[in-house]
């Protein structure tokens, strides 16, 4: 490792940061990433706080460990439940979190009605509280854990009638409702972006807040001078628990040959 130009660390729970990912190799392309995707514990959704937090500290410190000058936590429910923590107990690396983007989906919306994709620890935790109350004081939040789509993802069902059927039962009563905006708020959901767009409509704003992270990372990376001139080596992927489908559907997202290293613990 090219100890000058360290790499930017970036996790989540199994493929959904990939999502993030791909947003920051489009746009810094300079960057190198390591990317660990924590599939041993999956899903990190109905799991308590206490743990996603453990889990995230134990990650960010193995990413610290391989020289990453920052990490972005590619995770909603992981950012929920750890993002102060890692801040406080790494006060001097710059962390870089997501969350759902009701901000920019309460200013899309004409029917004042948007429709809140998450996983339950997300919907349950004190950072969408206080999203909920800053931005959405004028309109309505539509909101659905989506129980199950994380785990259907991870399994590499992205379309087909089967998977249709589970989102219309998802986005119906939304559209229902009245909701023409719809915020992805779990980096695995853009996945299925395009089923999604399809069922609520062409007209329908869909928002994944990717572009935005990677934009946020860049403006971290150059306040402190941060920034790679250019990319040296290849971005590694790091897995705790078994591939399965994360090769095949990293390297489709990605283009180009994904190979994952186990790290078991
Ligand atoms: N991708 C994660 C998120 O953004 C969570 C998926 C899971 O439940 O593990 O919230």
């Amino acid at each position: 490792m090219d100890p000058g130009r360290p790499p930017v660390g970036i996790f989540d729970s199994g493929i959904g940061g990939l999502t993030a990912a791909y947003a920051i190799i489009q746009q810094l392309p300079q960057e190198r990433l390591l990317y660990f995707g924590d599939t041993v514990h999956l899903p990190y959704g109905p799991q308590p706080a206490e743990a996603i937090r453990t889990y995230s500290a134990d990650i960010t410190q193995f990413l610290l460990q391989q020289g990453c000058k920052a990490i972005v936590v590619a995770c909603n429910t992981a950012t929920a439940a750890a993002l102060n923590y890692l801040r406080e107990r790494w006060p001097d690396v710059p962390f870089i979190g997501m969350e759902p983007a009701v901000k920019p989906g309460a200013c899309a919306t004409r029917t004042g009605k948007v429709g809140v994709l998450a996983t339950a620890g997300t919907f349950k935790s004190q950072r969408y509280a206080s999203l909920m109350h800053r931005f959405a004081k004028d309109i309505e939040l539509l909101e659905d854990p989506c129980t199950g789509l994380v785990e259907r993802i991870e399994a590499g069902q992205l379309d087909g009638p089967e998977m249709e059927a589970f989102l219309r039962n998802i986005l119906e009563p939304m559209l229902a409702g009245g909701a023409d905006t719809f915020v992805l708020g779990c980096t695995h959901y853009p996945f299925v972006q395009p089923l999604i767009q399809k069922i609520a409509g062409d007209s329908a704003t869909i928002i994944n807040p990717a572009p935005a992270v990677a934009l946020q990372l860049r403006r971290v990376l150059e306040e402190r001078h941060l920034l790679n001139p250019e990319r040296n080596g290849p971005h590694r992927f790091y897995l705790s628990g078994e591939k399965k489908n994360f090769e095949a559907l990293a390297s489709g997202l990605l283009g180009f040959e994904v190979e994952v290293i186990s790290v078991f613990h």
